[in-house]
């Protein structure tokens, strides 16, 4: 019994989609740290189900299950899914991630903890946070008077100097400061008194009470800017080589006394904001910080944007409140005297930096902070925003906002509970239901449960092109590799690494390494030319380590996605020279189509999920030769995951069409494959035999053909039988 036989690609991907919305809220453990890319846990609960709770998934997902013995690995652990997954159901797991704050994120995801002392520690945190920089965070209430209104972001924007007159400008993309979805009319900045004003109709604002009339269009298109003195057409960086310089333009606040009012609070500043931003800025130079880190930004293909924009090390990237407010919480961090306390708030701290900088943006529509990973780069912009670091509470002492200590403090809390408390949400209709995991707990040992068995947890941070792991030692490797060059891990997290480590301190154990930066790491960089045959030959070498570790049978799955057919190359090379066969290539939806990262990109938002074996058997309807052969397995599938909830663009089509080629040409050349030949080579044999079984193009004209458009594939009308027996099965 096995995936090929128990896994449902349309029950699968509805809980994928449902999760992919608000991932926190299915899988509140992700919110201990950022990782890139996490894919669902669904998805990865319910491969290790299909293959080893013995029955169709879909009877055993709301069940708690405990597989003592069973091993499971994942080579590319990052933030850690599917460790958590296998872990959480009672697996013995070995992960290993080449970067050194993915092994520090999994370590505080699994390691337990005492949520009454955190809670008190967090609190007491708050306190002196409030008590020494509470102040910075205020701003006047210009509707009631109310001195000490909460500010709940700050908006900046930046400032160029011409080139000719050498006067300065402001850099406005565009005046609309919000839209009105989440308020009642658009607010737009007046460019010539900085005046907010409310308009119902941004085409035509009218004239500001300062008699300009106001524009929702700015100065700034395609990176150039006439300066307003005197007309030159100045070109970006607008500020040299410096950092740029920021003005403060805008706050958006929060009063309680006015919560009847609808819509949210706007002002622009007046002269106590900018007093009291003085005294931020005076503070700041006063101090003599410990725990500012001082390390430059090194080249990258992500990095880089910040050296054009004049950044040079990673303390440009913060204005003075930010250092104030993060050098200060450092220093109360570092006096914790428990060191599991000590670590998990350092891991909050780490985690609060990617709202707590200059790079964050405001999303005009939401009304909110966009942190500096909500694209998969460092996206400089010409407004940046600035959250209150504290984080404000409302009367029921919810966290109002986003960025803040008190929303950290909240996430991990109650990703530290789920630890001990799992769930799963069920729908009956369009009723959620929380269906407590009782039993199911994640972590080496459960504080709750003593008496339950110590589980084997092996984390490492390594290549895994190097890993060495017993023979025969494994019940599967389920993982999530890097999509070639989708996410540049190490350049990224760098980010947050800089801080952790001078807080922590270079000895403490697991932030030795200078860097997240490493040579070894499975990305295409052009930086660091690594190119699509490094790419491969460094999958090959870590599927062929695990490929010796697997039990006689045992599958290796792992998810995989790229709008490059060649980037499936590397794909096919690495599971040959394994010594594998491929025996099933199944979609699941592992995005969000609204995600900012992939936004416009038309990127697709579907994995093929790959599952190899040594040995093993597949269903003979999955076996195809060419594009017809195709067309009907994907029409099957396609009817499953618009049953699933999702309108499968063609993008995903595609996507499919990749992995199944991929499968069956891995199929065919399984028996002839050398894998001593040079990777040029085997590049083009594949690409030979995968282009003799079908193409993208020739599928998704076969299924125009079939009259199947792929938004209105329905259910019934290409669906075979869905009955999956192995009793007509191929074995390999
Ligand atoms: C797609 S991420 C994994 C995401 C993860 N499944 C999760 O849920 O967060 C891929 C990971 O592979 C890691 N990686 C890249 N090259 C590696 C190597 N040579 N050895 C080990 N890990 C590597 C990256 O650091 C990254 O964390």
């Amino acid at each position: 019994m096995s995936i090929e036989q128990n896994y449902d690609v349309k029950f699968v991907a509805a809980l994928a989609l449902r999760e992919k919305q608000i991932q926190q809220n299915y899988r509140p453990i992700i919110a201990v740290h950022k990782w890139f890319a996490r894919r669902p846990g669904s998805l990865f609960r319910a491969l290790l189900l299909s293959e080893f709770a013995g029955r169709a998934v879909e009877e055993t997902y709301y069940g708690a299950h405990s597989f003592d013995g069973i091993v499971i690995a994942d080579p590319f652990m990052g933030g850690g899914t599917p460790l958590l997954e296998a872990n959480r159901i009672g697996c013995d797991v070995i992960g290993a991630d080449i970067n050194p704050m993915a092994v520090w994120v999994v370590r505080e995801e699994i390691e337990a903890i005492d949520l009454r002392e955190y809670t008190k520690a967090a609190e007491g945190l708050l306190n002196h946070l409030s008590e020494e920089i509470g102040h910075l965070y205020r701003t006047r209430c210009p509707i009631t008077g109310r001195a000490d209104a909460d500010a709940k972001y700050f908006l900046w924007v930046k400032i160029g100097h011409c080139r000719k007159c050498q006067r300065t400008f402001d850099l406005f993309p565009g005046y609309v400061l919000a839209r009105n979805a989440r308020h009642p009319t658009y607010v737009l900045v007046c460019a010539s008194c900085g005046e907010l004003n409310d308009t119902d109709d941004p085409a035509r604002p009218g004239m500001c009470s300062c008699g300009t009339r106001l524009t929702a269009e700015g100065p700034v298109q395609r990176n150039k800017c006439a300066c307003p003195h005197c007309g030159h057409l100045n070109s970006s960086p607008f500020d040299g080589d410096h950092p740029p310089s920021h003005r403060m333009f805008a706050i958006e606040y929060y009063n309680p006394g006015l919560k009847d009012k609808q819509g949210r609070l706007f002002k622009k500043p007046d002269l106590e904001d900018l007093r009291r931003m003085e005294e931020t800025e005076s503070l700041w130079r006063r101090m003599r910080p410990s725990f500012v880190p001082e390390d430059a930004i090194p080249e990258g293909d992500e990095s880089s944007r910040l050296h054009r924009w004049g950044y040079q090390n990673f303390r440009d990237l913060f204005n003075a409140r930010q250092l104030l407010g993060l050098e200060t919480s450092a220093r109360l961090i570092a006096r914790v005297n428990d060191p599991r306390i000590r670590r998990a708030l350092a891991t909050n701290f780490s985690d609060l930096l990617r709202y707590q900088n200059m790079l964050c943006r405001y999303d005009t529509m939401a009304l909110k902070s966009l942190d500096v990973f909500s694209i998969h780069g460092f996206p400089v912009s010409n407004v940046q925003v600035e959250s209150n670091l504290l984080g404000i509470r409302n009367g029921n002492a919810l966290p109002v906002g986003s960025g803040g200590w008190i929303n950290i403090i909240e996430k991990y809390t109650k990703a530290k509970r789920y630890c001990t408390e799992p769930f799963e949400v069920a729908f009956r209709g369009k009723r959620k239901i929380t269906v407590p995991m009782r039993g199911e707990w994640i972590g080496e040992r459960n504080p709750e449960r003593p008496e339950a068995a110590k589980r084997q947890v092996d984390i490492r941070c390594a290549s895994s092109t190097d890993i060495t792991l017993p023979p025969s030692s494994l019940n599967a490797v389920l993982t999530d590799p890097p999509y070639f060059g989708m996410v540049q891990y190490g350049e990224l997290m760098h980010f947050c690494y800089v801080w952790l480590r001078k807080l922590m301190g270079e000895h403490s154990p697991g932030l030795e390494l200078l860097t997240t930066r490493h040579a070894d790491e499975l990305t295409g960089n052009e930086t660091a030319e690594r190119g699509l045959e490094c790419f491969a030959e460094g999958l090959a070498k870590v599927y062929s380590r695990m490929a010796r570790a697997l039990k006689a049978g045992a599958p290796l799955v792992f998810t995989y996605h790229h709008n490059q057919q060649d980037a499936y190359l590397a794909v096919g090379m690495a599971i040959l020279d394994a010594g594998l066969t491929c025996s099933a290539s199944l979609p699941c939806p592992s995005e969000m189509s609204g995600s900012i990262h992939i936004h416009g990109t038309l990127s697709s938002i579907l994995d093929t999920v790959f599952v190899c074996r040594q040995t093993g058997a597949t269903p003979r309807s999955w076996l195809f030769t060419d594009a017809e052969g195709l067309a009907v397995i994907l029409a099957d599938e396609l009817a499953d995951l618009r049953a699933a909830g999702m309108k499968p663009t063609t993008g995903d089509i595609r996507c499919m069409a990749f992995g199944h080629i991929t499968r069956m040409a891995i199929w065919r050349l399984k028996p002839v494959w050398n894998p001593k030949v040079a990777t040029p080579e085997k590049f083009a044999i594949l690409r030979k035999t995968m282009n003799s079984i079908a193409t993208a193009d020739a599928v998704q004209k076969r299924l125009e053909r079939m009259g199947v458009p792929a938004a209105t594939i329905s259910g019934s009308l290409f669906c075979e039988d869905d009955t999956r027996t192995l009793a007509d099965a191929v074995a390999f």
